[in-house]
Formats: structure tokens, C-alpha cells, sequence
């Protein structure tokens, strides 16, 4: 599918319409109600602003959490509104329901330039269910369905995917933005290209191996879907995570990336741990024999220079998952090296949602990476090649 022939908000008329825009403000929510990282707010702003300045009559809509189908104030998108309310400089008015009186009172009263949001769309099982009846519900509140919700489009939902049946249906900047970018760097990467994949299951990145198999020139493996592969070669790995139904796949995966020449890292030395907490006993050891009753937590200094050194000069750099456990100070390290090194690289610099960008957030690095992604799964499915249900339905230009 040719993701860039979908039609953007630029292709249509919006002067007076009510527009449904889906966005994703799944942000973190702090024990006191406030919200902990506004990336994914501060970055559907682009397309708000657009509606303001072009006169719409704009309905938000956005799923928080998982509520599991019912209407549940801990999901509430109160802060939300609050945000967008001061960041926008106008008051946009929370409806108390997400298709019922409050939503349609209010969406009738919205004059052009107006902001409005609606309750979480999961507080209605019918949601996630993409169920036909509340996709007409929710296209009944607007003439238009504009999504920007990137980090939603891997789901075939209601408010993602179902809506577009009913209503001209087009994407708005985010979703342009994160396409163009992902796009250009898997269909014509700038050379060399390197992939680093972390995270701790092989399983969720499979699709990303065989889908980039043929292009990449460099892959790079840590965090804990690298025991997986060294239990494979044969290497004893203690009692680090491992996949034993992948470790055929990791195999398979081996051969493959030999037979495409593919410059294959994984970790030489790692840094294990007694116990999975953030202080405990460490040592650093040889990747091929972590010690009985010891678990691999992160790569170890050998390693962090080894996979510095291979990302210098590279042309393009995508990476997704961290190569340890970066959320405790002790196992950070090897992620902090990779993001310094992905910095320094000159490279076009990918960052898939999720982790990897909490993880270049936290160690200080985003502004110096050329993409993160605001999806975590999305961005994943993407990069698999899959095709995003959210987008899929959109209007051909
Ligand atoms: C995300 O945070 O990855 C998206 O908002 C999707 O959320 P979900 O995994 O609950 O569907």
C-alpha cells in the first residue's frame, strides 16, 4: 500500500465543518492526576492550529489507558483538556460522555475555531470492537474524520479505523510526519543503514528482521532478546530472559543475515545481575558464560564500544528497544552509549516509540535524534512492513 497517496487535511475543505479528529493523548498520568510526558499532545498540535487558523468547528477525540469498556474517571481525559486549553491559549470544553448528550450539545454549539473534547472513546466496549453502530455515533457528531492518532493506527478500532467509513476521511501532520519520515528511511535509507533492536522479546521483533533483511547493512542485537540468540549459538546465559520456542528462529535468523552479508553485533560482555531489582549484585562477564543463578541486565563496556564503534559513519540508524534495563541507574549504561553514539553518528536517526524513546527522553538525548516515533506498536508494525488499519482507511488522494 502507498502509504503517502492518502489524502491530509490539506486536501480538503474544511472552512465551517465540524471535523472528528482522533488523536492519541494516551499520555502517562502522574499518582496526582497530572500528566507525566506531553510529547504525544505537544506533537498533534500542528494540526489543531491548522483547523483553528482554517476556520473548523474541531471535535477531539482520543482513547487513555486501558478502561476495559467502562466509563471510568481514572481514565478521564480531564487533564487532557486542561493541557490543550492553556497550550492553546482557548478554553476547549471536555464533553462528559463520549456519543451521548454532552458531546452532541456541545459539538452543536461549536463555533468555527472552536476546540472541543470528547470522553475516552474505551469508556464504550463497542470501541475496540469497531463496532459498526458506534462508528456511525461518533461520524454522526462531524462532516469530516481527520486522523493524527499514529501511535492508535495499528488498531482497528471504532474512532481509528471504523469512523472512516461514514465520513471523508483524511490524515492530519503527525501521521504525515511519522509516514514520510519512517517511510523514506526503510524504502530509501541513506547507506549504510543500521538497525539496532533491544527490548526483551525476539518474537516482537521478527517482523522488523525480515522486513528489513534485504537492506540493512549492519544489525545490531541487545537488551533481552539477545539471550536468545546466544543461547542459540550454544553460550550459557544463566537465568537471563530467554525465548526457548524462538531459539529455531534466532538460528534461522543467523544463517539469513550470513547468506545477505549483513555485519551481525551481539553483545561480547554483559553486565548480569543476582536479582531483578535496580541494586542488585553486578558483575561484568563474558557474553558466552554468564555464571549459574546469574541474569544478563545489560551490555557490558567491551560491547558498548564495539556496537559505538560499527554505528560511526553509518547513514541511517533505526532503532528500536533498549539494549538493558535503562530505568535502573545501574544497567543504563549500555543504552546511554548507544543513544551517544547514535548522537555523534551524523546518521538520519530513527527512534521507535515506546521504550526506546522513554529511553533517549530519560538520558537526555531527544532533541539530537532526527525521529521518535509517538508510536511504540505502530512504529513496530510499520517497520514489519504491516499495514496500519488506521490508515488503510483513509481517502486515496
Ligand atoms: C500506545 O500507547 O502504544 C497507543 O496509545 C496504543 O495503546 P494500546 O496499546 O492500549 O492500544
Amino acid at each position: 500500500m502507498n502509504y503517502l497517496n492518502k489524502k491530509s487535511v490539506k486536501d480538503i475543505d474544511i472552512d465551517n465543518k465540524k471535523v472528528l479528529v482522533r488523536c492519541d493523548f494516551n499520555v502517562p498520568i502522574d499518582e496526582n492526576g497530572n500528566i507525566a510526558n506531553t510529547k504525544r499532545i505537544d506533537e498533534s498540535l500542528e494540526t489543531i492550529q491548522y483547523l483553528i487558523r482554517h476556520n473548523a468547528k474541531i471535535i477531539l477525540c482520543s482513547h487513555l489507558g486501558r478502561p476495559k469498556g467502562e466509563c471510568n474517571m481514572n481514565f478521564s481525559l480531564a487533564p487532557v483538556a486542561k493541557y490543550l486549553s492553556k497550550t492553546l491559549g482557548k478554553e476547549v470544553k471536555l464533553a462528559e460522555d463520549v456519543v451521548g448528550e454532552s458531546a452532541k450539545n456541545l459539538s452543536s454549539k461549536l463555533n468555527p475555531g472552536d476546540v472541543m473534547l470528547i470522553e475516552n472513546v474505551r469508556f464504550h466496549h463497542e470501541e475496540e470492537k469497531n463496532d459498526p453502530e458506534f462508528s456511525k455515533k461518533l461520524a454522526s457528531l462531524a462532516q469530516i474524520y481527520v486522523n493524527d492518532a499514529f501511535g492508535t493506527a495499528h488498531r482497528a478500532h471504532a474512532s481509528t479505523a471504523g469512523v472512516a467509513e461514514y465520513l471523508p476521511a483524511v490524515c492530519g501532520f503527525l501521521i504525515k510526519k511519522e509516514l514520510t519520515v519512517m517511510g523514506n528511511a526503510i524504502d530509501e535509507p541513506k547507506k549504510p543503514l543500521v538497525v539496532i533492536l533491544g527490548g526483551s522479546k525476539v518474537s516482537d521483533k521478527i517482523g522488523v528482521i525480515y522486513n528489513l533483511i534485504d537492506k540493512v547493512d549492519t544489525l545490531i542485537i541487545g537488551g533481552g532478546m539477545a539471550y536468545t540468540f546466544m543461547k542459540a549459538l550454544g553460550y550459557s546465559i544463566g537465568t537471563s530472559i530467554c525465548e526457548q520456542d524462538k531459539i529455531n528462529l534466532a538460528k534461522d535468523i543467523m544463517v539469513k543475515v550470513k547468506e545477505k552479508d549483513v555485519k551481525f553485533l551481539i553483545p561480547v560482555d554483559i553486565k548480569v545481575g543476582l536479582e531483578y531489582k535496580p541494586d542488585t549484585e553486578s558483575k561484568i562477564v563474558e557474553s558466552d558464560s554468564i555464571p549459574e543463578g546469574w541474569m544478563g541486565m545489560d551490555i557490558g563496556p567491551r560491547t558498548q564500544e564495539i556496537f559505538s564503534e560499527a554505528l560511526k559513519g553509518s547513514g541511517t540508524i533505526i532503532w528500536q528497544g533498549p539494549v538493558g534495563v535503562f530505568e535502573w541507574e545501574e544497567f543504563a549504561k549500555g543504552t546511554l552509549a548507544v543513544a551517544k553514539a547514535v548522537a555523534e553518528s551524523g546518521a538520519i536517526s530513527i527512534i521507535g516509540g515506546g521504550d526506546s524513546a522513554s529511553a533517549v527522553e530519560k538520558l537526555g538525548f531527544a532533541d539530537r535524534m532526527t525521529h521518535i516515533s509517538t508510536g511504540g506498536g505502530a512504529s513496530l508494525k510499520f517497520l514489519e512492513g504491516a499495514i496500519l488499519p488506521g490508515i488503510a482507511a483513509l481517502d486515496d488522494k
